[in-house]
């Protein structure tokens, strides 16, 4: 593991997407595995800025997403798909057929699982996975004790997650029960990972990721197996972690 410390969450944001961007620019066609939640808005701020001054171009970039609420359509704005339009790619030239994001809305998750992993496959895995991180260490949506085995796959979310996401809705009761989302054996195949975490209430996340035994109730622990796992966190999430940790 690489851990990146940066001051706060400016910094944080410009490195990782100086990350993708260098990804992109050695291989126009990159497969992006991509991330939802607040952490990772500031750096797609940043791509959109570096292809804004034509640094980067996304029209050969292939992108598929690490999770998705069920029950929950395209159209409602609570919906990963509504957050990465509008947060990056109505502002880039992505082409719509190399989007790839689960369909919440799905009558047979078996089969969009499936397909998901198919397709994945098909494009030669992914070049460079970003990850956020929940309170509780879920990496995607894979809870505490998912089985590190999973692919694609839907899962219960635990009343932390439910309770943390509950900001976005209007009540906790609006918050989906359940989600689609990438297993941790489709993330641990991931050529490249970089961990984005900001803020306190990460940093005993980060440190039982960092330092922690490895075990399904902390997802993210598995990350010390990867081989090419780089972690930006600001000064706030790297508060429990030892100044010896590189
Ligand atoms: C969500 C997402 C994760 C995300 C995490 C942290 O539930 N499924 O992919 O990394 O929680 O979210 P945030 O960045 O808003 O703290």
């Amino acid at each position: 593991m690489r851990i990146i410390r940066v001051d706060n969450y400016d910094e944080m944001s410009k490195k990782a997407a100086d990350l993708v961007a260098s990804q992109m620019i050695l291989k126009h066609n990159s497969v992006l595995g991509l991330a939802t939640g607040d952490t990772p808005i500031g750096m797609y701020k940043e791509l959109i800025k570096l292809y804004n001054e034509k640094k980067i171009d996304f029209s050969d970039v292939r992108s598929f997403n690490l999770d998705e609420y069920y029950g929950i359509s395209k159209e409602n704005n609570q919906s990963y798909y509504y957050y990465m339009m509008n947060n990056l790619f109505n502002h880039v030239n992505m082409r719509k057929e190399n989007i790839n994001i689960l369909d919440g809305k799905t009558d047979n998750v078996a089969l969009e699982c499936l397909n998901y992993e198919k397709r994945i496959k098909e494009v030669g895995g992914i070049d460079i996975q970003v990850l956020g991180i929940g309170v509780n260490g879920h990496i995607g949506f894979n809870e505490p004790n998912v089985n590190f085995e999973s692919e694609t796959h839907l899962v219960d979310l635990d009343q932390k997650t439910i309770e943390s996401n509950s900001r976005f809705f209007k009540s906790i009761e609006e918050v989906p029960k359940s989600a689609l989302s990438m297993g941790i054996k489709t993330i641990m195949q991931s050529k490249v990972i970089v961990l984005l975490a900001n803020g306190e209430a990460k940093a005993e996340a980060i440190a039982k990721t960092v330092n922690g035994k490895i075990c399904p109730e902390v997802q993210a622990s598995i990350l010390q197996l990867h081989n090419n796992v780089n972690i930006i966190v600001d000064k706030a999430a790297a508060k429990l972690l030892k100044s010896s940790d590189k």
